[in-house]
């Protein structure tokens, strides 16, 4: 929190300050602060007065609300505890004055600067302040106010802020809520000159840019507490609008930014013995088409690939693999994850015994029988788990007959959360061809899509995850 520093007052304001702490029987940084707190509350009132009147005329829809709509914009502005807050209050205007559904989080500190009450009367809802919060944990816990929002701002973020943040710390609500979210969160920070400079903060700068977090500011200029000019004041509530709104314009073309996805892709290479083995015709095609869709939508994509003989997907990190167990092992060591697509053609057997040495045949003995065994279920086992499960797991089901029926029964017995089913049936071409017509088998029911290339069945699935990540989101 920013320090006052009263000995660089001038001579008469020292001294009516000394006389009217005198008076009131407190120090003369307790009056400082009292005098603070009071032209923080007289600013918010005035502004409250502004929006009340705004909410009685007709037409205007600014005042106390109802729950927005699902396709209302969600900030969650989260006031640290510095002389900036007051204008976090205007902020909260500005936001709203771009039709946002603004709510509204005070640290402890922040309550220092302004109250619950004024926040709450320019946000038009009540202001969150604790962790635990009876009321809070039954109506809007810390997991649902991380949830729900599209963009968080934290503004002022205090030079003690950032070092929680940059630590992972979760000991109030504020810190709670921005550990939990998976929305993008952008600092606004403001304080003192030299905390800015420090080696510290500038570490603790460095490391949330380094996880995705966005910053404005702060700017150059006079300081509030100290006559000090330099870098530690907040962007002004403008500019943090227009970078709220640059923020939310850049999610909206990459709708899955800040999502890991895995996805396999490709057949599988089962040994006999180290120069042949079983395989099928799986291309890859489909798998790497959507490693290419889900990476252009902004996910951090990790491609696990059995032998193809396909270029790499541009942006996408791949690993490859031959048999069904090592890309077991691969996908577990690639979780957790946030979305798990399972377009690879594993081979449901591998020969038990491969041979070390290549078999060979040799004159008069007997043809050499090949024993199987059953390989490791991919998509079963990631589906299946109770620790890192993928919030959305979703395989496919190449098929030649009965094809909704046996998606169904995968759907079920697999415990994954969608089936992409195709028919695979050699007429369709469909195996090694560059097109594709799928359904997308659900709880929800069946729906069928039409015939299509490859990468336009892989950039409806990508749409079709991003809505119903963001639906997840808002419910
Ligand atoms: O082979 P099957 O029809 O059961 O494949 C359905 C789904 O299960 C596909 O998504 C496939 O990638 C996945 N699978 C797997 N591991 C296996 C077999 C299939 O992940 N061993």
């Amino acid at each position: 929190m920013a320090s006052i520093t009263i000995r660089q007052l001038d001579e008469s304001l020292k001294q009516r300050l000394r006389l009217r702490a005198a008076r009131n029987g407190r120090s003369m940084e307790d009056e400082v602060r009292v005098l603070l707190r009071e032209a923080a509350e007289s600013e918010s009132a005035q502004i409250e007065k502004s929006a009340g009147a705004e909410e009685s005329s007709p037409g205007k829809s600014r005042g106390r609300r109802t729950e927005p709509s699902a396709d209302t914009t969600r900030v969650l502005l989260v006031i640290g505890g510095g002389i900036a807050a007051y204008k976090s209050l205007d902020l909260v205007r500005r936001l709203r004055e771009r039709h946002m559904y603004v709510r509204v989080i005070l640290t402890r500190a922040a309550q220092h600067f302004i109250t619950p009450l004024s926040a709450g009367a320019i946000a038009g809802e009540r202001v969150f302040t604790d962790l635990f919060d009876a009321d809070g944990e039954l109506d809007v816990g810390h997991i649902r106010l991380a949830r729900e929002a599209d963009l968080i701002v934290v503004a002022p973020a205090t030079a003690d802020l950032m070092a929680k943040l940059a630590n992972g710390h979760a000991d109030d609500l504020a810190t709670a809520v921005l550990l939990a979210t998976a929305a993008k969160v952008l600092l606004a920070p403001a304080m003192n000159p030299h905390m800015w400079a420090n080696k510290a903060t500038q570490r603790n700068r460095a490391r949330l840019e380094a996880d995705g977090f966005a910053f404005i500011g702060p700017n150059e200029g006079e300081m509030a507490e100290s006559g000090e000019r330099g870098k530690g004041r907040m962007a002004e509530p403008l500019e943090i609008a227009g970078a709220v709104e640059k923020l939310l314009a850049a999610s909206a073309d990459h709708p899955l930014a800040g999502k890991r996805v895995v996805i396999t892709s490709g057949p599988t290479h089962e040994p006999i013995d180290p120069v042949r083995y079983i395989a099928n015709r799986s291309s890859g095609k489909q798998g790497h088409a959507i490693a290419a869709a889900a990476a252009a939508a902004g996910a951090d994509v990790t491609l696990i690939s059995g032998p193809v003989t396909l270029p790499d997907p541009a942006g996408v990190s791949v690993i490859r693999v031959e048999s069904a167990r090592e890309m077991l092992a691969a996908v577990e060591k690639a979780l957790p994850a946030n979305i798990a697509i399972f377009a690879a053609a594993v081979a449901d057997w591998r020969v038990k015994d491969a041979g070390q040495q290549k078999i060979k045949k040799a004159p008069g003995a007997r043809t050499p029988e090949l024993a199987l065994v059953e390989n490791p279920d991919i998509l079963a086992t990631v589906a299946h788990r109770t620790r890192q499960r993928p919030t959305l797991v979703i395989g496919f089901a190449a098929e030649t007959q009965n094809v909704v029926a046996n998606a169904q029964k995968k759907l079920q017995s697999k415990a994954c959360d969608w089936i992409v089913a195709n028919d695979v049936s050699p007429q369709t071409g469909i195996m090694g061809g560059d097109s594709n017509t799928v359904m997308l088998v659900s709880a929800q029911g069946v729906e069928s899509w039409p015939p299509q290339s490859k990468e336009d069945v892989a950039r409806m699935l990508v749409a079709r995850i991003a809505q119903t990540i963001t639906e997840k989101k808002k419910t």
